[in-house]
């Protein structure tokens, strides 16, 4: 049954590659304030879910609601356009652009969905002060480590205040004092009213979460 108040349903997905089952009938729903950590190994569909999720990639089965909308059914262009306003995605391999800077990549979204660059500039220092760059911001992603590589892709995700974020084992390449700042501020962030998926191999990181879940063997179990 779908609970009214959530802003995202995932509706019995499946997902096969060639003869292996890596998605087995998911479901379950999302809500404002809520924290959803997904825990499972290495290659049990974590990154396959949440490419879903956001529409890059079509299930075999089922459907992905969200804000009342099933985004497999828009077009490339309102999928595009409805990502950038409405979700953000921390990628686990960061996905920067390599000929913008750290700035630059930050204020993409924003730009791209129609906020004035001034503006966008304005918010993107002030977020990637908040993430410990504020001495990074003209440096290119080639001039960057993988940890503040993977804060610039975080930065990115939050500039347009979205509703949901999709974080893709976002502390990997973080050390202890700065994973437990990116956890804070996705916490805030959901009690803020908003919504984030967080998908990761690491057990202690559900102690964050306000609704726990492990895949396994492609099925979604809640603790
Ligand atoms: N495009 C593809 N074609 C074939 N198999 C794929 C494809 N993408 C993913 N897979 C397979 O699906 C399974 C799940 O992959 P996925 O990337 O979702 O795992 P993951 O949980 O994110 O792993 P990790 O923790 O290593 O990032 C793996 O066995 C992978 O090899
Ligand atoms: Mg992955």
């Amino acid at each position: 049954m779908k609970s009214t108040n959530a802003i995202l349903h995932v509706m019995n997905v499946s997902k096969r590659y060639l003869l292996k089952d890596v998605l087995v009938d998911i479901s379950f729903s999302v809500r404002p304030y809520d924290f959803v950590i997904i825990i499972g190994p290495s290659g049990a569909g974590k990154t396959t879910l949440l490419g879903i999720i956001a529409g890059f990639e079509e299930p075999d089965e089922g459907k992905i609601e969200f804000l009342g909308r099933d985004i497999h059914s828009l077009s490339d262009d309102e999928l595009a356009e409805y990502r950038s306003k409405h979700i953000g995605f921390i990628f686990q391999n960061f996905n920067l652009i390599p000929f913008l800077n750290a700035l630059e990549n930050v204020i993409v979204p924003a730009v791209f969905s129609g906020v004035k660059r001034k503006i966008a500039i304005r918010k993107a220092k002030k977020l990637l002060t908040k993430l410990g760059l504020s001495d990074k911001l003209y440096n290119y992603p080639n001039q960057l480590s993988g940890g503040e590589q993977q804060r610039v892709a975080i930065a990115r995700a939050l500039i347009n205040d979205p509703e949901l974020i999709l974080a893709d084992e976002p502390t990997a390449n973080l050390d202890r004092d700065n994973e437990q700042i990116i956890m804070e501020i996705l916490s805030n962030i959901a009690r803020s009213g908003k919504s984030v998926i967080l998908v990761t191999h690491k057990e202690y990181l559900a102690k964050y979460g306000t609704k726990v879940f492990e895949l396994v063997n492609g099925r979604l179990i809640r603790r």
